[in-house]
């Protein structure tokens, strides 16, 4: 996984712009980085490995000449994070550079044809086959454009790829095309643009045209030409007004995306309950005609999932699956049938395994529902039904906000459900509807009130070897989400169990002082959750717990606490206990001296299975 852009300028520099459009796209991944650029006929390359400020203090990406370029940021996937490997990749005379997002399958065939037909390969990646396969078709037909050429050497490709491409020969051009990984395509009266996300050329133009699968694009001073791959029959495609504003991609005075999220939530929440009703309402008739309904997602998405089981078990009485996309195949790829119906969280609405699980269950015939925040992502391409969370583009590797607006979305389509299978009173409706609406002031009620003593708190704990999270029903989840934000972005070991399960196996690691996270709503759990804290307490844990305002009980049990205002009912409890979590875990990485939004190892949005 990476990201890549391009660009064609009326005038000025090409390379500070991919530059600055690169530090966009750097949540793709932040491994190598790399710019190419045409000037008077003239290829220019400079890439590395190391992070966009590391590489660009040591080569300056900024001087590169010319009025057009490429540039990636790398995520590895094929060679290790090293020079060679950098994208771009260009091929033996050194005249097309290529960028790529994706993977192919078969580049070991094609490199092994390439070099006995005497083309020498510089790096480990499997990039670098297309530049030397662009070459090898123009050296065949001289006659070809380059565009020709690339439509020709993507018809040998297997795997998912976006592509940007760039020729001495054509300098003032740059053919793209896209199989299963992010391409779009931004426009203003001055340039042209091509990016995996919008957020990457949002600051230069609010126009964006989506490139589907199947597609090439070439772009110019004259515009963009999309033609289909397969038989190169011209699209015609108008861009659409992205009405983000380019401040919306910034940090807006935060230290950090991750914190400026955090602090988003209140706003997003507003926002998703714009969802429109009929959305809901359609997507929940799929729900109520299911035979078995699961819900698949990965990482956050899928805590989401987890918590969504708990909400249409409790309020419309159905039985839901919750399952980690990566295994969904294996788990349930033979029995998944015309009767099932599988709704597919994912905020990218890209994530090659979420991706995958749900191509399994569509040649089985199954209904597929997508939850995603990216309108034109593949999940929403392939969903009989798609809802968007409408929480603007999140850059922060770690999810937050985007976990809370699933949340809210999955929590309406429940109430949806429920009142369309007559599971539910109108009193009780009324009543959960408001609460819902009050989520958005609650939310920034805990932040504005416990941020303060959740950065203490991670003071104190900072130097701890590891942390438990404990929860049960709904809660539980909440547990998992807390759990996976310490461990992803202050790299503190750390475990989630349903806190009756902790007594079967995980208490053994508990000595005196070890942290202890406990998720306390009153709900219907709260009193055998008081036994769970006293068997903690008994082994000497220090108790840390999220408690409603005013819950003397487990006050006076616990070491440290946070809380959260009183009267949220069960099914929506996720929402505002898990804000203290992503604090939490926030003032951990700061303590621990980690930089939250680019957690190492990680990506915001993984297309590799
Ligand atoms: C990556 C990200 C996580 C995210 C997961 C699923 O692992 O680091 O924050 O929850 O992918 O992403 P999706 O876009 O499908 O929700």
């Amino acid at each position: 996984m990476c990201g890549i852009f391009g660009c064609v300028l009326k005038d000025g520099n090409a390379a500070p712009l991919i530059h600055a459009a690169l530090k966009r796209l750097e949540y793709r991944g932040y491994d190598s980085v790399g710019e190419a650029t045409l000037f008077e006929g003239k290829l220019y390359v400079k890439k590395d490995r190391g992070m966009i400020d590391e590489v660009h203090k040591v080569h300056n990406l900024d001087d590169l000449p010319g009025t057009i370029g490429v540039g990636h940021t790398r995520w590895a996937t094929h060679g290790a994070p090293l020079e060679v490997n950098a994208h771009p990749h260009v091929d033996c005379s050194g005249q097309i550079a290529v960028v790529h997002n994706g993977i192919i399958e078969n580049f070991s065939e094609l490199k092994l044809e390439l070099e006995n037909r005497g083309h020498t390969f510089q790096s480990k990646t499997d990039t670098e086959v297309i530049a030397h396969l662009i070459e090898e078709t123009l050296k065949a037909n001289p006659s070809l454009s380059l565009a020709d050429a690339v439509l020709e050497t993507v018809k040998k490709l297997e795997g998912s790829y976006a592509v940007a491409a760039l020729s001495q020969r054509e300098p003032d051009k740059i053919v793209c095309v896209r199989n299963e990984s992010p391409l779009v395509v931004g426009i203003n009266e001055n340039a042209i643009y091509c990016a995996s996300d919008i957020p990457a050329f949002l600051p230069l133009t609010n126009k964006a045209v989506i490139i589907d699968d199947g597609e090439i694009v070439i772009l110019s001073l004259k515009g963009y030409e999309i033609k289909k791959i397969a038989d190169s029959s011209l699209v015609s495609r108008e861009p659409k007004l992205i009405d983000w504003s380019p401040e919306m991609a910034v940090k807006q005075g935060y230290p950090h995306f991750m914190l400026k999220e955090i602090h988003e939530q209140p706003e997003c929440l507003r926002n998703t309950l714009r969802v429109q009703e009929h959305y809901i309402d359609l997507m929940s008739s799929f729900l109520d005609r299911a035979r078995e309904c699961f819900l698949v997602a990965c990482g956050t998405s899928y805590h989401a999932c987890l918590a969504s089981s708990y909400m249409f078990s409790k309020l419309a009485f159905l039985a839901t699956y919750p399952v980690i996309a990566s295994e969904f195949v294996e788990q349930h790829g033979k029995s998944v049938n015309i009767d099932s119906t599988i709704l597919a969280v994912s905020q990218s609405g890209e994530t090659t395994d979420t991706l995958a699980a749900l191509n399994c269950a569509r040649q089985r015939a199954a209904t597929v529902l997508g939850l995603t925040n990216a309108i034109g992502s593949t999940l929403t391409r392939i969903s009989r039904v798609y809802i968007c969370q409408q929480s603007g583009p999140e850059i922060g590797v770690a999810a937050t906000k985007t976990f809370t607006s699933q949340l809210s979305v999955l929590a309406q389509l429940a109430l949806g459900l429920a009142k369309k299978r007559g599971k539910i009173s109108q009193d009780e409706m009324d009543f959960l509807k408001e609460k819902l609406k009050k989520l958005p002031a609650t939310v920034e009620t805990i932040i504005q009130t416990q941020e303060e003593k959740m950065k203490q708190i991670a003071k104190k704990y900072k130097d701890a070897k590891g942390f438990f999270f404990l929860g049960r029903g709904i809660s539980t989840a909440t547990a998992y989400e807390g759990r996976l934000k310490l461990m992803e972005i202050a790299y503190v070991p750390a475990i989630a169990f349903p806190a009756g399960e902790s007594k079967h196996g995980p208490i053994s690691l508990v000595e005196p002082g070890f942290p202890v996270v406990f998720i306390c709503p009153k709900d219907e759990t709260y009193k055998t959750l008081i036994g769970n804290i006293m068997e903690m307490k008994a082994r000497g844990a220090s108790i840390i717990a999220v408690i409603e305002e005013g819950d003397e009980e487990v006050r006076r049990l616990a070491d440290d606490y946070v809380e959260v205002p009183k009267g949220i009912p069960e099914v929506l409890s996720p929402i505002p206990f898990v804000i203290p979590l992503q604090l939490l875990a926030y003032y951990m990485a700061i303590e621990r001296g980690h930089t939250p939004d680019t957690p190492r190892n990680l990506a915001k949005s993984v297309t590799v299975k």
